[in-house]
Formats: structure tokens, C-alpha cells, sequence
């Protein structure tokens, strides 16, 4: 037995590693150990036997070459960007929340590619929905500038976070070589990762235009699986018709494209749900016989034919006798006709059908469809509107998507306490549509939104109005819709029993890791610089760093999602801080003691870190530390053991 503790890894998930492992818990035997050229034991794979093992599938690598033909030039290049690890940390920003110590909520200012990695440990399948409606690629927007060997240098310089060597931020323009491919390589590995994040009754819906449809369908062809595909809806965004004469067919309406991570279980769980009654559906519920329930529809009672059901007569109000097949038993037509259900229809003299109230089909919501119209789901302008009205000012953010949109799909796939994730959130509708969609159902859904604090140009209605970026403006609108929903409650639950809802938001910034050792260096580093930098890592922590950053990069890497609650504790007079409910107990006193240990190992954590230097090289200290939680695991079942780490 080692005497040493594990150190604890300052990277995000390695995807590779991971599938790797989930593969040997499926296939022990395809793996094999061999000895390389230097000597060293290297873990090889056996695709024959792995074949073999596959039994009549034996030709599926011939099946997918031909299904999944989608090749493009930088794809390789985005693959590996996908097996990069981040080093990077999330530091939080309790000025700029909302309710920072109980919120669950997120809003996560940095490039999307390096933030979905650093939640790979954190949320991986957890998220029930995903919104996004990235860049369309329109030929003048900005597409974010991927740099496979160096991501999060270039974030830092795109922030302006540190000074760069003056890489090119601008727009993607259609006469520019690989418009096309630039786009998809910046998507692909964002779906990929986001992918990992959705739960497996998880839904992505994703807004898209005539310029990249094609390619993002095929794309997510490759991601998802084409038989996770379930929907291309077409929304009407303008309600004016454009007078353009230049174009033969003048565009009024986008797409959003849906996938699930799996179809086959999203079905068996049924956990989607029916979208708001739309107008004509309400106007088909009257109230004829002023029944105290109120206004109803029906539903037939006789069966369709091939559609099952029971065989039995029933004699009508006005004496007829009907003997058909109906849907349900005669106990249940009975108990229906008492509970003053049944309508006979040609004044008592035909079929019997069955009262369906308002109220009832209102909680159902009717099955969403692929067509959406803007009078009930919103247009651009609508949305324009919304946050107009919410600012006070005209302009802030242009083509905000309509909230009643968002909440359409968040309503088709959440309910409760479900997690809802837009990682290129701009002015944050989706942020606002879950906080509405919670006041109207009472529900808790949690939000997490990402965004890129992608500077407002100083002529924007936005810079006038106080807002730098972009990210500026999203905290800003989900502040004011907190504020708005507080004050239209007044006090007050919506509903009656409603426990209160998660009103507040946690602001997290991406930016490189306040460990040294952890910190990316870039490849071009030489020597003398490796040297320079590695005297530096011996005081290993940034001077700048406070102990919340500590915390919660440490958390971060442990796998704890930054939403976890926090609490402080003091054991043997050290203050100790205990996540998820004491699953982790994290201490970063610079002086760590043998009552200290003892303490934590009586608490029985999950996982315990401290910092490598609190031992104070006192080598002795550290191997006892080592011994007491060995032998307090002995005997123990793996997942009840302490994992004791040092950072
Ligand atoms: C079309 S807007 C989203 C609008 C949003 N649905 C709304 O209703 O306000 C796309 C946003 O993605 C952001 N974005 C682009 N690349 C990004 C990246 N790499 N990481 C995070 N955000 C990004 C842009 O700054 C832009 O604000």
C-alpha cells in the first residue's frame, strides 16, 4: 500500500478515457495488455474479437461507413478538439447573482466549448433539455475561432483577459474559403459534448435557417443517431409579408430542429407533454347544460375500428339499443353516466360520447406539432418587444427569440425540477421562459445558460444603454424578470401548497485554473520558459485567487456541479466546507492536523481533499492521513469508502 495520497486531477472529464472504461465494463475481453517498444505496459484493443463478441452485428463497421459517409475537411481536427481536456476553471461572481447562496440556477459567462467540458463531470446525463439557437451563419456574424491546440488562450485573449498576439475575432463572411466547414466544425464539437450532458429522456431543440439546415441535419445525423431524430418544425418568426421583389419566395418562417439522445426511451417514459390549448382547440369546450365543472368537449365512446375495446349494448335516453364495440367496459360507461360524463348526441338518440372538461385539457395541453404559428407562439418582433419592455429601451439585442416560443419547448419537454441548458443564451429568453413556465405550472425547473461576453460596439443601443457585452445584457434581463415575477406575486405563492420557486441565479466566469500546476501552458512553450514557470508552480496558487475560486474549481474537477450548496464548518478548530450534503468535505486551511483528520474520517465523507502543502512537508503526518482512512475503508463496499485527495 501506498503511503502517498492521489492527486487530484485539474482536468475536465477525458472523453476518450471514459468510453474507453464504459467500453471494458462491456467487453473485459476485447482489452489486452502489451509491452512497447520501450518496455512500458500499454492497454490495446482487440477490434476482431470485439466483432466476434458482437455476434450477428459482425458487419456493423461496414454498415456505418456507408450511413454515416459525412466528411469535411477540419472534422479530424474538431474530433480532437472534442478528446482536449480543459484545464480551466469557473469562477464565481456572488456581485453579479441573484440569491447566490441557495440558487441553482447558472449563467455562465465564457466560450461554450470549454465551459460543456468543464460540466462533463458535473452534469453528464442530467440535463432533461437542451435550447440553443447559435449563429445561423448568415455571412456577418461572428463564428467563434476554435483553436485546437490552444482553446483557452484564445478565449482569454478574446475576453481580454490577457494581452494576445492579435488573432483574427471577426465576422465569418460567405466569400471566405470553408464558410461552410468553419460553422460546422464550431458546432460539432459542441453537440457532441452536449450531448453527453442530456439525460437519456433528454431533447435538444435547436433553431436553424435555410443557410445551414442541411449541414446541421446532417451533422446531427451523426451525433444523435438519425433515429433519434424526431422532429423539423417550421415557425412562422414575422407576421409581416415581406415586399422583397429580389426573391422569388420571400422567407417568413425558420426551423428548429429536435433530437433525442434516445428515442426508444424517451417514448417508454413519455416524459414530454402537450403545449398550451391553441385558440380554436378552446373554442370547441361550451357549456350547454351549465354544468358547475364548466365548459367540455367530448371524445367518441364507440371504438374505431382495429382500435380494441369491448362489445356490449346500450340503450340510449330515447329507447334506441345500440350493441357496438365501444372503448371502454360497461362498469365504466356506467360509473361515467353517474358522474353525469355522457353525452347523447342527436338529443338522446345517437352514440353516446364522453365530456372532457376545459379545465382537464388544459393541465393535458394538446400534442405538439411540427408548424408553429407566430400569433401562438410568438415573433421576432414579439420578442423584440419583451425585451424592450423589460429594458425600457428599443433595441438592446437584436432577434430575441419570443419567450412563448421557449416556453412551447420547454413545456413539450420539462416538467418539475428538470434542468434546461442554452449554451449560446444571448440576451438569456430561455432563462426567462423557465422562470415563467415555473410561475405557471409551479415547477422548479433549473436553468443553465452560457454565453460569451461578446462585446456590444459602442454605437449599439446596448453600449448607450450601460451594457459592454452580451453577457451583460443576459444577466441584466433574467435580474429584471426575478424582480418583475417578485413583484407581480407580491408576497404571495402562486398557487395554493407551492413551495417557492428558485428565483435567483449563480454567475460563473470561465478562466484559466487558479492552480499552476493545472494551468495550460501553451505548446510552444521553450525550456527556459518550462523551467521559469515550473520554480513558480512550488507556491502552486495563484496570489490572486480567493478561497471561493479555490472551492469552486476544486468542486468543479471533483465532479460537483457548481449549483451544489455550500456549507461551512469547523472541525478540530479548522474550517472545513461541506458539499452535497457532506459527500465532499474540502478544507484549504494552509496547516492541516492529525485532529483535523481524525474528524473528517469519523464525518465518513465520500471524498475528502485538502491541500498538499497544509502538510507542510511533514511526510510523516501525511502517510498517517494515508493510513487512517485506508483502515477506516477496510472491509467497505467501494461506493461507501473515502477517497482522500490532495490538490
Ligand atoms: C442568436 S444568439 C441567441 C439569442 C437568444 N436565443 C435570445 O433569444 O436572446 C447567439 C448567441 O450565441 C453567442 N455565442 C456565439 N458563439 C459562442 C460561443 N462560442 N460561446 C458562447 N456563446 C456564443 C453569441 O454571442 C450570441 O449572443
Amino acid at each position: 500500500m501506498t503511503n502517498t495520497p492521489e492527486k487530484m486531477s485539474g482536468t475536465s472529464l477525458d472523453i476518450a478515457a471514459d468510453k474507453r472504461e464504459r467500453l471494458k465494463q462491456i467487453f473485459p475481453t476485447v482489452f489486452t495488455e502489451t509491452v512497447d517498444a520501450t518496455g512500458k505496459l500499454v492497454e490495446s484493443m482487440d477490434f476482431e474479437k470485439l466483432k466476434a463478441e458482437l455476434g450477428t452485428f459482425t458487419d456493423l463497421f461496414e454498415i456505418r461507413r456507408e450511413r454515416y459517409g459525412m466528411d469535411w475537411p477540419g472534422k479530424k481536427e474538431a474530433l480532437k478538439l472534442i478528446q482536449t481536456v480543459s484545464t480551466a476553471t469557473l469562477k464565481p461572481c456572488r456581485e453579479e447573482s441573484v440569491n447566490f447562496d441557495t440558487t441553482e440556477n447558472l449563467f455562465i459567462e465564457g466560450d461554450n466549448l470549454e465551459v460543456l467540458k468543464l460540466l462533463q463531470k458535473s452534469y453528464y446525463g442530467k440535463v432533461k433539455m437542451i435550447y440553443i439557437d447559435p449563429p445561423y451563419n448568415t455571412g456577418n456574424e461572428f463564428i467563434y475561432p476554435d483553436n485546437f491546440s490552444e482553446t483557452l488562450e484564445t478565449y482569454l485573449e478574446y475576453a481580454g483577459l490577457v494581452d494576445g498576439d492579435g488573432k483574427k475575432f471577426s465576422t465569418n463572411t460567405a466569400n471566405e474559403g470553408r464558410f461552410h466547414t468553419k460553422w460546422m466544425n464550431m458546432m460539432y464539437p459542441r453537440l457532441y459534448l452536449a450531448r453527453n450532458l442530456l439525460r437519456d429522456d433528454g431533447v435538444i431543440f435547436i433553431s436553424i435557417d435555410d443557410n445551414e439546415v442541411s449541414n446541421l441535419k446532417k451533422v446531427c445525423d451523426e451525433v444523435f443517431g438519425e433515429e433519434n431524430f424526431e422532429a423539423l418544425i417550421s415557425w412562422r418568426r414575422r407576421h409581416n409579408q415581406p415586399n422583397d421583389g429580389t426573391k422569388m419566395i420571400a422567407k417568413v418562417a425558420e426551423q428548429i430542429i429536435v433530437y433525442s439522445k434516445h428515442s426508444a426511451i424517451l417514448k417508454e417514459l413519455k416524459s414530454y407533454y402537450g403545449i398550451p390549448l391553441s385558440e380554436s382547440r378552446r373554442s370547441d369546450y361550451r357549456n350547454p347544460d351549465h354544468d358547475k365543472r364548466g365548459p367540455w368537449a367530448t371524445n367518441p365512446w364507440k371504438a374505431a375500428v382495429g382500435r380494441g375495446g369491448s362489445a356490449y349494448k346500450l340503450t340510449t335516453p330515447t329507447g334506441k339499443v345500440f350493441n357496438e364495440t365501444w372503448y371502454g367496459n360497461i362498469e365504466t360507461f356506467n360509473l361515467l353516466l353517474a358522474d353525469n360524463r355522457v353525452h347523447w348526441t342527436d338529443g338522446g338518440n345517437g352514440f353516446p360520447r364522453i365530456k372532457i372538461f376545459l379545465q382537464e385539457a388544459e393541465e393535458k395541453g394538446q400534442p405538439a406539432i411540427n408548424f408553429l404559428t407566430h400569433d401562438e407562439f410568438g415573433s421576432n418582433q414579439d420578442g423584440s418587444a419583451e425585451l424592450g419592455s423589460l429594458f425600457g429601451v428599443e433595441g438592446i439585442f437584436d432577434n430575441p427569440k419570443p419567450v412563448k416560443l421557449i416556453s412551447a419547448f420547454g413545456k413539450i419537454a420539462t416538467k418539475g425540477t428538470d434542468i434546461i441548458l442554452d449554451f449560446f443564451a444571448g440576451s438569456g429568453t430561455t432563462a426567462h421562459a423557465a422562470l415563467d413556465l415555473n410561475k405557471h405550472d409551479n415547477g422548479n425547473r433549473k436553468f443553465i445558460m452560457v454565453q460569451l461576453p461578446e462585446p456590444c460596439t459602442e454605437d449599439s443601443e446596448a453600449f448607450k444603454a450601460g451594457h459592454k457585452t452580451i453577457a451583460d445584457i443576459g444577466k441584466e434581463r433574467i435580474r429584471r424578470v426575478i424582480k418583475k415575477l417578485e413583484a407581480e406575486q407580491n408576497g404571495k405563492l402562486p398557487f395554493d401548497n407551492a413551495s417557492p420557486q428558485d428565483r435567483g441565479f449563480k454567475v460563473l466566469k470561465l478562466d484559466k485554473s487558479n492552480f499552476k500546476q493545472w494551468q495550460s501552458l501553451p505548446p510552444d512553450t521553450t525550456p527556459e520558459t518550462l523551467v521559469k514557470q515550473l520554480k513558480l508552480f512550488i507556491d502552486h496558487i495563484d496570489p490572486k485567487a480567493r478561497p471561493e475560486d479555490l472551492l469552486y474549481e476544486i468542486l468543479i474537477k471533483a465532479g460537483f456541479p457548481p449549483s451544489e450548496q455550500i456549507e461551512s464548518q469547523t472541525l478540530a478548530g479548522k474550517t472545513v466546507y461541506s458539499i452535497a450534503g457532506g459527500g465532499l468535505l474540502l478544507c484549504l486551511e494552509d496547516k492541516v492536523s492529525a485532529e483535523l483528520i481524525n474528524a473528517v474520517a469519523e464525518a465518513e465523507p465520500m471524498q475528502f481533499i485538502c491541500l498538499d502543502a497544509a502538510f507542510g512537508g511533514n511526510d510523516q503526518l501525511k502517510a498517517n492521513t494515508v493510513q487512517t482512512f485506508a483502515a477506516r475503508n477496510m472491509g467497505k463496499e467501494k461506493h461507501n469508502q473515502t477517497v482522500f485527495k490532495t490538490v
